[in-house]
């Protein structure tokens, strides 16, 4: 079995799935997604992005959602049903199906969408060890880039040019020269003094479950943290960069656009704060590789 679905109070496989054509989701990208991981049958940091999805889901002004226990319900039912060990739940919430008119709908109601797939997370502890390529490409996104949208065009064709390119990831950079985010990831770099800087969450990036865990981490162990923008520039000077997402939880980047970062292998730091990171996955999951 490829994945299981729940859509509007359906369970079943992944391709029997499906959702009207006039799903503002499908029509407008009129939606809130969420992903999170589960390792060992144990979704990570569940209420952190519980949290994130009701605060997009606001700002949409979204109404009508299930509580979060109802959601929780269904993520486990789901997990339970597949019976993946390891693996992706995907959450999305749309304001619903009605006919096409931009302005919202008079009555409508969310569409909700869960999907879980297995994913192998050993492939990330081997890319910890190897390291990572990256490229740099302009930030063509909408200035709401804190929104967890389905909007996501921006990013796919970044991260289709980013794998053209060989590498694993886009670094994109505003027209300041600031590096805002990944792709699909958010990036820190380490300077010369040891200290973490990462750009501060604000309406230019979305601020990462993963970032933020590797914040607190880092913080408990000492590492100075520095929530400031960083150029182009210092990031091609940087003595390590890293990157963090749910699905890649710590990967150090070695080569931007083709040039070795610090010395072209995972620094120092990538790898404690690499064990750090993997152990509290192993803290609250139980996982084992
Ligand atoms: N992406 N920035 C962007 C633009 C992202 O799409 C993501 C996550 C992140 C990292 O956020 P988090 O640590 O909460 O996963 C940062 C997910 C994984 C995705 O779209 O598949």
């Amino acid at each position: 079995m490829s994945a299981f679905a729940y859509v509007d109070g359906r369970y079943g496989p992944i391709n029997d799935a499906a959702i009207l054509v006039e799903d503002r989701g499908f029509q407008f990208a009129d939606s809130i997604y969420e992903v999170v991981a589960f390792l060992n049958g144990r979704f990570l940091d569940f209420d952190k992005h519980l949290w994130r999805l009701r605060r997009g889901l606001a700002a949409l002004f979204i109404e009508g959602v299930m509580e979060d226990a109802v959601l929780r319900a269904i993520a486990a039912r789901l997990l339970r049903q597949s019976r993946y060990r390891d693996g992706i739940l995907y959450v999305q919430i749309s304001r619903g199906a009605a006919r096409r008119n931009h302005g919202f709908p008079k009555a409508s109601r969310p569409t909700v969408v869960l999907t879980v797939r297995s994913f192998d997370f050993r492939q990330r502890q081997q890319q910890l060890q190897a390291g990572v390529a990256a490229i740099t490409l302009p930030d063509q996104r909408w200035a709401r880039s804190d929104l967890k949208t389905t909007g996501l065009l921006a990013a796919v064709l970044a991260k289709e040019e980013a794998t053209r390119g060989g590498a694993f990831e886009a670094m994109l950079v505003n027209g300041d020269g600031i590096v805002t985010e990944g792709a699909s990831s958010n990036f820190h770099l380490v300077d010369g003094e040891g200290r973490l800087v990462t750009h501060p969450p604000s309406t230019a990036i979305l601020a990462g479950v993963a970032r933020d865990g590797l914040l607190q981490l880092a913080r408990q162990a000492g590492i100075e943290v520095q929530e400031r923008p960083f150029g182009i520039g210092e990031a091609r000077a940087a003595a390590e960069l890293l990157l963090t997402s749910t699905t890649a939880p710590l990967l150090p980047v070695v080569s931007l656009d083709g040039r070795p970062v610090g010395g072209g292998v995972p620094g120092p730091l990538a790898a404690r704060l690499g064990r750090l990171v993997w152990q509290d996955v192993v803290r609250q999951t139980g996982w084992a590789a």
